[in-house]
C-alpha cells in the first residue's frame, strides 16, 4: 500500500505512539516471537551454566552475544568495559530509545547440583584455583536478553523506536585492581553514546516461586561498601601480653562495637542498615601476640546521608577503640561500593500494567526492600530505570528454605524462564507504543 492511497498511515508513522489496536497487535506477536524461540533460550542458558566465567573474562559468553546479534542483523559493539556487547535495534517506526540489560558473569562457587549441565570450570580467583558456576543465574539473564533480541527483530518493521541490548560484564565486581561493570560501562561513554530514555533490568531469585514477579517503586536494593581495618598493636610473646599491644582482644572490642552502629547510632525507623564484620586475619601461633590484625566486611544503606553517617560512626569507633589500648587502627572504605538501586516510581506505575498482563495481576507483588546489592544501580542513578525479580523456586519447593543465589545449590526453575522473558518484552514493547494497556 502506497502512502498516496492511504493518508492516515502517514500520519500513523509520525506519531510516537502506535494507536491502540496497532499496540495491541506488535505485542501479541512479539510474545508469539518470545514463545517460539523459548527451546533456544534454555538450550543458550544450559550452554552458558556449563562454560561460565568469572567477572572480566566473560570473553566466550561475549563471543556467542556478538555472534547472535550480528546474525540477527543488528548494529554490535564490542570492546566495551573489557567483554560488553551492545546491540541496537532500530525499529522501523519513530518513538524512544531505551535500553534493556542483561549480566554476563559467574561466581567463584564449586557447583554442588545434579544437573547434567552442572559446570565443571575452574578458574583462578585471589590467586587460589576455584569453581566457577552461574550461582546467580546470569546465564539465564544473558540467554533471555539473546532470545528477546530475535523476538523483537521479528517485528523490526513495526516496532516503534529504537531497543539497545547491554550485555554487560562484571556485575558481580571486577577482580581486585581492576575496574568493571556497569559503573565501567557508564564511564566509557554507553548512555551518552545510544541516549536511551530509560533503562530496564530483571533478575531472577530463588526466594520467590516460578510465575511470580516482585517490583518496588523507589529503593529497591541496598547501596554496598566494602571496608577494611586494620589494627596495628605491637607484637610479643603470647605470655607477656604486657610486653606489647594485643590487637586481637581491640579487634574483638571493635567487633562488639560495631554492633552498636546501627542498633544505637542509626535511626531506623527512616531505613534499615546493615554493617557485617566478614573476616578476621591476624596471628600465626598460639603463643604470639601478633603485630597487626585485618578485618574485612560490608555496609548496606539504602539513603547516602545515612551511608555517611554509618560510615564516619564507624571510623570513630575504630579509631577511638584502637586508642584506648594504645594501639592504632585505620578504616577504609573500597573504591568499588555500589548505589541504591532506585526504581524511577514514575516508570515503575507506567510497567506494572504490563507485568500483571503477563504474569497475572496476583501474581506481581510488591517486596520489601532487598539488602543485596546490584551494579544496575549506576544505570538507575543517570537514568529512569526499573528492575525487577522473577521468582525460579519450582512451585512443590518452599521459597524460603530454597538455596538462595550465590548458593552452591542455586537451582533455577526453567519453567519460569517464559514468564521471565515474555514480561521483559512485554514491557518493553509497552513502553516504545507509548502504551499503559493494562489500565484499560
Ligand atoms: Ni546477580
Amino acid at each position: 500500500m502506497s502512502l498516496r492511497t492511504r493518508p492516515w498511515l502517514l500520519s500513523v508513522l509520525l506519531c510516537s505512539s502506535l494507536p491502540a489496536q496497532g499496540a495491541e497487535d506488535l505485542a501479541a506477536r512479539v510474545d508469539a516471537a518470545i514463545a517460539k524461540v523459548q527451546p533456544r533460550i534454555i538450550e543458550w542458558r544450559r550452554d552458558f551454566h556449563q562454560n561460565p566465567e568469572l567477572s572480566n573474562r566473560e570473553f566466550r559468553t561475549s563471543k556467542i552475544v556478538a555472534e547472535h546479534l550480528r546474525k540477527l542483523g543488528l548494529q554490535v559493539d564490542t570492546g566495551i568495559a573489557k567483554t560488553a556487547v551492545v546491540g541496537v535495534l532500530k525499529g522501523g517506526r519513530p518513538g524512544p530509545t531505551i535500553a534493556l540489560r542483561a549480566d554476563m558473569d559467574g561466581l567463584p562457587v564449586v557447583e554442588q547440583t545434579d544437573l547434567p549441565f552442572r559446570s565443571k570450570v575452574t578458574s583462578t580467583y585471589r590467586n587460589e584455583t576455584v569453581g566457577v558456576m552461574h550461582a546467580c543465574g546470569h546465564d539465564a539473564h544473558t540467554a533471555i536478553l539473546m532470545g528477546l533480541a530475535e523476538a523483537l527483530v521479528s517485528v523490526k518493521n513495526e516496532l516503534p523506536g529504537t531497543v539497545v541490548f547491554f550485555f554487560q560484564p562484571a556485575e558481580e565486581g571486577a577482580p581486585a585492581g581492576e575496574e568493571g561493570g556497569a559503573s565501567l560501562m557508564i564511564k566509557e561513554g554507553v548512555l551518552e553514546k545510544y541516549r536511551p530514555e530509560a533503562v530496564f533490568g530483571l533478575h531472577v531469585f530463588s526466594n520467590m516461586p516460578t510465575g511470580m514477579i516482585g517490583y518496588r517503586g523507589g529503593p529497591l536494593m541496598a547501596g554496598s561498601d566494602s571496608y577494611r581495618i586494620v589494627v596495628k598493636g605491637r607484637q610479643t610473646h603470647g605470655a607477656r601480653p604486657w610486653g606489647g599491644v594485643d590487637p586481637v582482644v581491640v579487634s574483638a572490642q571493635i567487633v562488639g562495637g560495631l554492633q552498636t552502629v546501627v542498633s544505637r547510632m542509626t535511626d531506623i525507623t527512616a531505613n534499615p542498615a546493615v554493617v557485617t564484620v566478614g573476616a578476621i586475619k591476624g596471628g600465626i601461633r598460639n603463643n604470639i601476640v601478633p603485630d597487626d590484625v585485618e578485618m574485612i566486611g560490608t555496609i548496606r544503606t539504602f539513603d547516602p546521608q545515612q551511608r555517611r553517617e554509618i560510615i564516619d560512626n564507624i571510623r570513630r569507633l575504630v579509631e577511638n577503640t584502637a586508642a584506648a589500648s594504645g594501639a592504632t587502627a585505620t578504616f577504609e572504605i573500597d573504591p568499588g561500593s555500589n548505589p541504591v538501586v532506585r526504581n524511577d516510581p514514575e516508570l515503575t506505575t507506567r510497567v506494572l500494567p504490563s507485568l500483571q498482563r503477563i504474569a497475572g495481576g496476583g501474581n506481581v507483588r510488591a517486596v520489601p526492600l532487598v539488602t543485596g546489592a546490584e551494579d544496575f544501580a549506576f544505570f538507575a542513578e543517570r537514568a529512569p530505570s526499573f528492575f525487577y525479580f522473577v521468582g525460579v523456586t519450582p512451585r512443590e519447593q518452599n521459597p524460603v528454605t530454597a538455596a538462595s543465589n550465590h548458593s552452591p545449590l542455586f537451582y533455577l526453575d526453567e519453567a519460569a524462564l517464559p514468564l521471565a522473558s515474555r514480561s521483559f518484552a512485554a514491557l518493553a514493547v509497552d513502553y516504545l507504543s507509548g502504551e499503559r494497556r493494562g489500565d484499560r
